[in-house]
């Protein structure tokens, strides 16, 4: 089954999206960096890694169907927040964004009766899950510890691999 010109279209702007979220993580990795938090700012790099195998995972499979896949231009990103806490509540935010955004897509495979692309956005399903639930668990150490407990947040962030 041909990958629609509706599918293409849609997936270049999924690809376009999830460049975008690269590199506004890697910007929240430069400002962490500034701030003396590099636990924070590993845990940053580490998410905009994430965020570019999303890309290359959307680009490869639209380019295995046949799609007319392409790579547009991305537009800015913040470099500025008022607190580490702004940060990771816009992750949050942002994350719930792209389920949406993923849910979209999906509405668009199953209007299309594409079902091998049902299937491949799956895992994109599941994955904004997870990215919702890490984002929430961050912020809920910060309601729970106040700016006092920045040093621990800063320690466990670090550990990301
Ligand atoms: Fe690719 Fe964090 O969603």
């Amino acid at each position: 089954m041909k990958f629609t010109k509706k599918l293409t279209d849609a997936f270049n702007e999924q690809i376009k999206a999830e460049m975008w979220s690269s590199n506004l993580y890697a910007s929240m990795a430069i400002y962490f960096q500034k701030a003396g938090l590099p636990g924070c700012a590993n845990w940053m790099n580490k998410q905009a890694e994430e965020e570019l195998e999303h890309a290359h995972k959307l680009i490869e499979y639209g380019v295995d169907r046949g799609g007319d896949m392409k790579i547009s231009a991305i537009d800015a990103v913040p470099t500025e927040w008022a607190e580490p806490k702004a940060v990771f509540e816009q992750v949050y935010n942002h994350e719930c964004y792209v389920s949406e955004l993923i849910d979209k897509l999906m509405d668009l495979a199953i209007a299309e009766n594409d079902k091998a692309t049902q299937e491949f956005l799956r895992w994109f399903i599941n994955e904004q899950v997870e990215e919702e639930k890490n984002a929430q668990a961050i912020l809920d150490k910060f309601n729970a510890y106040g700016v006092h407990g920045m040093w621990c947040i800063d320690h466990e962030l670090g550990k990301r691999e």
